[in-house]
């Protein structure tokens, strides 16, 4: 048995068991620290305070926190292991939107918010102090609903079978006990509640009929913001507080992509901006402070494990990693254990690898005529998985062309890519860049972490107003009725 290590995280309180010897980045990430250079050591935004515990720091860290003026107790985390225990001092959590790169401008209110993020896989609840907006607390679980299917598509069948009250209870209820949560440690009084979410979410939290999102056109006439109040979902909340549902853009494009596009600031922008989410449906939206277009992708979760041999979230056991050294593929597995699976990053950097050395050609094949290679003990990556690669890869590439060409410019023209995903820090952009999943240059792409709950701490600014504002700039596009769709996803279905 692998001996196991304590992490105290400050202000949190929290106390975190991994195995020693795991790398700090395979869980800081989950309490606010983001990565954004990727371990480089340029950009020090993953800076933590020790105040208790070791923390080796080698030659080349120390060279990184001279550069950056950083004195003796503060360690760049993304080159630090937990190999004894240790307490640490985690500012950006407390910090979160202040330290986002997307100066979030906001006028101070009084009293305290929620942000929520309800995704299909995981929910994440933060409390917010309104007036300094400083995040006090965080708590994710993962959507109780997942019994009912881990796809949107068994979810609304799911309703449409009969279970619909079920479903939105488990999930009503599931909020509501994590707010309580929250609230045990933080006794203040709640004045707005923010939630985000795809469209299915949004209908199934709301109470909405999902039957029109169970057939073509797929158009339902219920997009708009949705206000609850705390008595109509038992939550232990002052009568006063204003629960909102934000809207949709498009029957596949949630409140998520709405809070993405506040939190990138794409409405706000003259030069234009792309973002992806590669979450479990991919998500496109182009555009600047004149024009929005967006959509959705036949994607699938590919990028979060789904229909690989042996895919999995970015989650402990699972390799995010790949590099080519003394001359084999090197995994890197999430927590230190033995690798379990492949998660989207590492399933990109193998890709880029095998491409780079020529061992699979242009149309995916293995050019050994072998059909898996053995990634790490007992993890293969098969002939089928590069199919599945190349079919979601394709849907997002040729997903962002068809946008480019609706525009009628190129990508040339593009100012940044931001990429959100809950394996966003993982992500080395460079391979990203050979599979040919975006076609850009390195500096135009920027990795933000889970833009949508950014954008739901905005929103708790912000009024309506200013969320109509972003919806009258929006158009949202069916690509799969596009004619040209299919031509260009099946020449991007090519690795090149
Ligand atoms: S210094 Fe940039 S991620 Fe660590």
């Amino acid at each position: 048995m692998q001996q196991k290590v304590n992490i105290t995280l400050q202000p949190l309180g929290k106390i975190i068991s991994v195995n020693a010897g795991t790398p700090l980045i395979d869980f800081l990430h989950e309490f606010g620290v983001e990565f954004p250079c990727g371990g480089k050591g340029t950009c020090g935004n993953c800076k933590v305070k020790l105040l208790k515990g070791e923390l080796k720091v080698d030659a080349l860290q120390q060279q990184k926190l001279d550069k950056l003026k950083l004195s003796d107790s503060w360690r760049l985390s993304c080159f630090c292991k937990a190999e004894s225990d240790i307490m640490l001092e985690v500012s950006q959590f407390e910090n979160m939107i202040l330290a986002d790169n997307s100066t979030f401008e906001f006028t101070p209110q009084t009293g305290f918010g929620i942000a929520v993020d309800l995704g299909t896989t995981t929910v994440v609840v933060q409390l917010m102090n309104l007036k300094n907006g400083h995040v006090l607390d965080s708590v994710s679980d993962v959507n109780p609903q997942a019994k009912f299917g881990g796809d949107l598509i068994s979810r609304i069948q799911s309703c449409l079978d009969g279970n619909q009250p079920e479903i939105q209870n488990l999930i009503r209820q599931k909020i509501g006990k994590m707010i309580k949560i929250i609230l045990k440690k933080h006794p203040v009084e709640i004045s707005k509640v923010a939630l985000v979410g795809n469209t299915v979410m949004h209908h199934i939290f709301s109470g909405l009929k999902v039957n029109s999102l169970s057939f073509y056109p797929f158009e339902s006439p219920n997009l708009g913001i949705q206000k609850l109040a705390p008595k109509q979902l038992n939550w232990e909340l002052p009568t006063t507080a204003e629960i909102q549902f934000y809207p949709s853009i498009g029957s596949f494009v949630g409140s998520d992509i709405l809070a993405g596009i506040a939190a990138t600031k794409i409405a706000e922008r003259k030069e234009l901006s792309v973002l992806i989410d590669l979450g479990t449906n991919g998500e496109i939206v182009l555009g600047n402070c004149d024009k929005i277009i967006c959509a959705s992708t036949a994607a699938g979760p590919a990028f979060e494990g789904a229909k690989i041999n042996q895919g999995m979230r970015a989650t402990t056991g699972a390799i995010s990693s790949v590099i080519f050294e003394n001359g084999k593929l090197q995994s890197h597995v999430i927590g230190n254990v033995p690798a379990k699976g492949i998660c989207g990053s590492g399933l990109i950097d193998v890709l880029a690898i095998l491409l780079n050395q020529e061992k699979i050609g242009m149309f995916g094949e293995f050019n050994s005529g072998e059909d898996k290679i053995e990634l790490a003990s007992g993890v293969f990556l098969t002939q089928q998985d590069i199919r599945e690669f190349q079919l979601a890869k394709a849907a997002i590439a040729a997903g962002i062309q068809m946008l480019l060409n609706l525009m009628k410019i190129t990508y040339r023209e593009i100012d940044k890519v931001f990429i959100a995903g809950g394996f966003g820090n993982f992500l080395n952009i460079k391979n990203v860049i050979r599979t040919g999943l975006i076609e850009c240059e390195e500096e135009k792409i920027v990795k933000l972490g889970n833009t949508a709950l950014i954008g739901a701490k905005i929103f708790l600014f912000e009024d309506e107003k200013f969320i109509q504002n972003i919806l009258n700039k929006t158009t949202h596009t069916n690509l799969e009725g596009d004619s040209t769709f299919q031509d260009i996803y099946i020449e991007k279905m090519m690795l090149l």
